[in-house]
């Protein structure tokens, strides 16, 4: 058993978490002083979003340089500082890893565009252009437009898969790679609890041949990078894996091959987009997909790997909003959402703000928003005639601003997150939804997350029991079963917000709910009538 296997993990996002010094950025006193906050909610890990020196081209994720940290979030003295309060609380910190690409403004990159012959040159992807002078071939950024920037004072285009300011490394470069673990090396000696790795199924590419994600040695480099760095510790370390499936899954964390302990996958956070279109296209949730996605993967990985579970993270749109009602039924969906997913097998994952149902955060203008995926993706479609309402449409729907509004505190001025003026607006629901109500109400959406992480560290069936889905065909009621050692227990949900009637059991079964999300102290699984978001937990026999 590993310590990962209990835990749950806290994604601070930290721009937005608590700033301390009023210039309106949160950082990492703030998050020193929100510790307590963390060890009350009883989390054994946070994962940092970067906090590294960085242009902040995409917050964060474009990075100058590893070995400091960024004077908006503090110093490499507050760093240690972190972990070392961090530890005494039993958290561990797992830092942000993103070494698919750098920011331009990183040493390396300064060097390589020096000239061809710079040493630093094949640190990074450099390609001559095509016949007619264009890029190389078509790949695409995910932040819209080419993946080739030229470069002229070389006559050369380079690569990035993401934003300008993000050129991919050239993980082909023996030097570069070793350079990456040594940087890994100086924070795993810092005493952190292990890494959370950027979109690392890129780093194998071929970008001739059109392969970015899933390249033929991307596992030889894990590989690699295990033996080298992490291997030798007893961290977690998750991977960004937006294309995997159970299969490619297994590669990364079937702990015999050695590589990572588990990874993100993406699968059910795509299901209310058009297949085959971009993540803007919506489409509605058809729940029996929902869950026979997640069921795939909790039975599929069993033995051979483990689950990351998640709703949210600074990517995504707050869950809630999403797939939830944040209005009339804002805290029966949020604890519905947290009741379904904490059962599940595997590692669970919180995003700030998820604990008190923080929601989306709409917008009117192009003025209102930070997010260069968005702002990229809003100039794209207005070139090609899309309508302005249609991208704003997207935009509240998916962009990701949704998540990054600062963390909802009290009800002061500014939620408590800072005495200056916000990098984003605090979301106008604070006065309803923050911290302090929270804690004041034992029946709020915190005490939810509370009890399931509590339930998690009692119950041994919660991290081993095989899972069981029930009622696949079902429209409205995702229900599973977990069962280990000859116990069995039930989590039913009405994932609608309608009253609705479902049978579960062939005969009258009244059992007792663990956890719920109304005043019920009996359910009958032969004849259960479920309220709007109404779920629960049960032990079963
Ligand atoms: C995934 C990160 O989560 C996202 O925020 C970032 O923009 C891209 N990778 C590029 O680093």
């Amino acid at each position: 058993m590993k310590w990962w296997q209990d835990a749950v993990i806290y994604q601070i996002y930290p721009r937005s978490f608590q700033d301390s010094n009023g210039d309106g950025i949160g950082d990492i006193p703030g998050i020193i002083s929100r510790l307590d906050y963390l060890e009350e909610l009883g989390i054994d890990a946070i994962w940092l979003s970067p906090v590294y020196e960085s242009p902040n081209d995409d917050n964060g994720y474009d990075i100058s340089d590893y070995r400091a940290i960024h004077p908006e979030f503090g110093t490499m003295a507050d760093m240690d500082q972190l972990i070392e309060e961090a530890k005494q609380r039993g958290i561990r910190i797992i830092m942000d890893l993103v070494v698919n690409h750098t920011s331009d403004e990183h040493q390396w990159f300064v060097e390589a565009k020096k000239g061809r012959d710079n040493p630093y040159r094949d640190y990074y992807i450099w390609r001559d252009p095509a016949e007619d002078g264009g890029p190389p071939n078509d790949l695409k950024s995910t932040f819209s437009g080419s993946a080739w920037e030229f470069d002229e004072a070389s006559g050369q285009y380079y690569l990035h898969l993401f934003s300008k300011k993000q050129p991919d490394l050239n993980w082909e470069n023996p030097k570069m790679r070793q350079e990456v673990y040594d940087m890994m090396n100086f924070w795993l000696e810092k005493g952190i609890g292990g890494f959370r790795m950027d979109v690392i199924d890129l780093i194998g590419k071929v970008p001739d041949e059109g392969i970015t994600a899933n390249g033929p040695k991307l596992h030889e480099y894990l590989q690699e990078m295990n033996r080298e760095t992490f291997g030798n510790y007893d961290v977690l370390t998750v991977g960004e894996t937006h294309g995997a499936t159970p299969e490619i899954a297994k590669l990364y964390s079937d702990p015999e091959r050695r590589e990572l302990s588990m990874v993100f996958q993406f699968e059910h956070m795509t299901l209310d987009e058009q297949p085959g279109k971009s993540k803007w296209d919506l489409k509605p949730l058809d729940l029996p997909e929902l869950k026979q996605v997640l069921a795939k993967w909790q039975t599929e990985l069993d033995g051979k790997g483990w689950n990351s579970l998640f709703w949210n993270n600074h990517d995504t749109p707050r869950i809630v909003s999403r797939w939830g009602d944040d209005q009339e039924y804002l805290v029966e969906s949020a604890q519905m959402f947290a009741i379904l997913l904490h059962l599940m097998k595997g590692t669970p994952y919180i995003y700030q703000g998820e604990e008190i149902g923080m929601t989306n955060s709409p917008v009117t203008d192009l003025s209102q928003i930070n997010d260069i995926e968005s702002r990229n993706m809003y100039d794209e479609r207005l070139a090609q005639g899309w309508s302005k309402k249609d991208i704003l449409l997207s935009i509240n729907a998916k962009g990701r601003d949704n998540a990054r509004t600062p963390m909802q505190w009290d009800t002061t001025e500014q939620a408590g997150f800072t005495t200056g003026e916000p990098w984003l607006a605090v979301n106008e629901n604070f006065d309803r939804i923050n911290v302090e109500k929270s804690l004041e109400d034992s029946g709020s959406i915190f005490y939810t997350y509370q009890e399931l992480i509590r339930l998690r560290k009692e119950h041994p069936l919660v991290v081993w029991g095989d899972f069981r889905l029930l009622a696949p065909d079902h429209p409205t009621v995702f229900a599973y079963e977990r069962s280990y050692k000859g116990e069995t227990w039930i989590v039913v949900a009405n994932v609608s917000g309608r009253d609705i009637h479902a049978k579960l059991s062939k005969h009258s079964e009244k059992v007792a709910p663990l956890i719920n999300n109304y005043m019920k102290s009996t359910y009958d699984l032969h004849s259960l009538e479920l309220r709007p978001y109404e779920a629960f937990v049960a032990k079963r026999r």
